[in-house]
């Protein structure tokens, strides 16, 4: 700061007398002082000759921060319009403290002004005190954008139970707002609709709920907070649902919410008239397929050539293993599935029970329990037909005992059934064989899968796999 620069300004453009202009050389002096300490910039603006304006005379730049100005502003004017403070503190010898100010490089800044006073305790100048607040100006506007999303978002919410309830309009379900005597305090549209639907009268803004609905009498008065029940409004089935809001006796409020499930009533109806129709269906089907069982059996006892009854029991067992698949699904709650293992049982020991051979047949299951399509089943109840029936008409022929194993396994997707015997063991023959070419063409056409018969380390082994989609298996 050069003192003979504030001698020359105040000469030039002040009417300050010199004792003044070493008043204010001293004060001058102590400016980088005053501005490190108070991280701020500082100036000494006197008043112009003509009195409208004040001059910069003397400044400090601050070195403990970033300084406001770029570049010297001494010598320049502060104007009333940007620097109101000044010219007010220089006119009426008041300090101003922390007022907003614009500075010649445009920056906002928070301005402190004392006045500096002369010999005869006149104002002489001002002292200046300017602190950058763009950075707190542009948070504070933040802050306030800030608070004003969030009373936006507030109206929005309280909007929603008050004035302007968005969501509730959106509702297909019938929703009251009622006080704890019952008096309806807000209800949406689909409520207002289902009150005309119902309500005979034609004022019905000041009734109580229950009024409206008698049927809703029990759930208002059931001390729960929350239910849910279902009633009857007009031959309509609505599930209501009770919601208590707040926790002080006689100021709780609650929300009903009726929503009209008739259709999903009738729908539920529907299915079950049908699995019992299903079910009606397999029981008819079991009986026709056991009485074309009985018509061959009495068949047989009316005499037959030697030759053809062999012909006349396969069958036989081929119908009741078909049969079989059905009773299981009638002493099961499924209309349409059927344990395996359940079924491979029924069916083998019928078939060592019928054969009523003299030899002594053991049979063994093993395995896992499980439930496939009737389709399936079917299916192959045809095949673990023939290839039990198989091991009782060779497997043991000059045998007086033997031991016919079937074991089940489920895999990923896949399910093996294996027949095991532990007689003579397989002989691929040319002729031509009706069991084993159904078994083929069953295993191919309706399973997809494969079939292997090999010897094992006594007597046959008959593995049959097919692939099952993961879904489709119930345990
Ligand atoms: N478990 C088994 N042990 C020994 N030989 C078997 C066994 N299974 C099948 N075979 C042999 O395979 C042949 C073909 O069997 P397949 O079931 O096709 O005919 P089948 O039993 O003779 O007559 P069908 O089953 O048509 O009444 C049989 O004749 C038999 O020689
Ligand atoms: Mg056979």
């Amino acid at each position: 700061m050069k003192n003979n620069t504030i001698e020359e300004l105040c000469c030039l453009y002040t009417n300050l007398s010199e004792e003044d202009v070493e008043i204010l050389k001293g004060v001058a002096a102590n400016l980088p002082l005053i501005a490190d300490l108070n991280k701020a910039n500082i100036f000494v603006d006197c008043l112009t000759k003509e009195g409208n304006h004040a001059i910069v005379v003397a400044e400090a730049s601050p070195t403990t921060t970033k300084s406001v100005y770029t570049k010297p502003i001494v010598g320049k004017f502060a104007y009333e319009a940007f620097e109101p403070s000044v010219l007010s503190s220089l006119r009426t010898g008041k300090p101003k403290f922390q007022n907003r100010a614009l500075t010649q490089e445009g920056k906002t800044v928070t301005q402190s002004v004392v006045p500096i006073k002369g010999g005869n305790n006149q104002v002489i100048a001002t002292l200046i005190m300017e602190k950058d607040v763009t950075e707190q100006i542009k948070n504070q506007r933040k802050m306030e954008m800030l608070s004003e999303t969030t009373e936006t978002l507030t109206e929005i919410l309280i909007g929603i139970t008050e004035s302007q309830p968005i969501i509730p309009e959106m509702l297909d379900e019938s929703l009251f707002l009622i006080d704890y005597e019952g008096k309806i305090l807000y209800c949406n549209p689909s409520a207002t609709s289902l009150v005309q639907e119902s309500y005979e009268g034609s004022h019905w803004a000041d009734k109580l709920l229950v009024e409206l609905f008698p049927g809703v009498k029990e759930i208002l008065e059931d001390p729960e907070e929350l239910l849910i029940q279902e009633i009857i409004i007009i031959n309509k089935v609505f599930q209501v649902k009770k919601i208590k809001l707040g926790h002080k006796e006689n100021e709780n409020v609650f929300f009903i919410i009726l929503k009209n499930i008739t259709e999903l009533r009738e729908k539920e109806r529907d299915l079950v008239v049908k699995s019992v129709a299903i079910r009606e269906i397999h029981h008819r089907v079991k009986n026709n397929l056991q009485t074309v069982a009985s018509l061959l059996r009495l068949q047989m006892r009316n005499g037959l050539p030697e030759d053809s009854k062999g012909h006349f029991e396969e069958s036989l067992n081929r119908i009741t293993s078909i049969a079989s698949v059905y009773e299981i699904i009638l002493s099961n709650s499924s209309v349409d599935d059927v344990n395996l293992y359940q079924l491979i049982e029924k069916i083998g020991n019928s078939l060592v029970i019928e054969s009523g051979s003299e030899q002594k047949i053991d049979i063994s299951y093993s395995g896992a329990d499980f439930e496939i399509k009737s389709n399936k089943a079917v299916t192959v109840a045809l095949i673990v037909n023939e290839l039990i029936q198989n091991c009782l008409k060779h497997a043991f022929k000059r045998r007086r005992r033997g031991e016919i194993k079937v074991l089940l396994h489920r895999k990923v997707n896949q399910i093996e059934v294996q027949v095991i015997d532990n007689g003579e063991g397989y002989i691929p023959t040319s002729k031509p064989s009706l069991g084993l070419d159904i078994v083929k063409m069953l295993i191919e056409h309706d399973l997809s899968g494969k079939l292997k018969i090999e010897n094992g380390f006594d007597g046959t082994v008959v593995v049959v796999t097919f692939p099952i989609a993961e879904e489709r298996i119930q345990v």
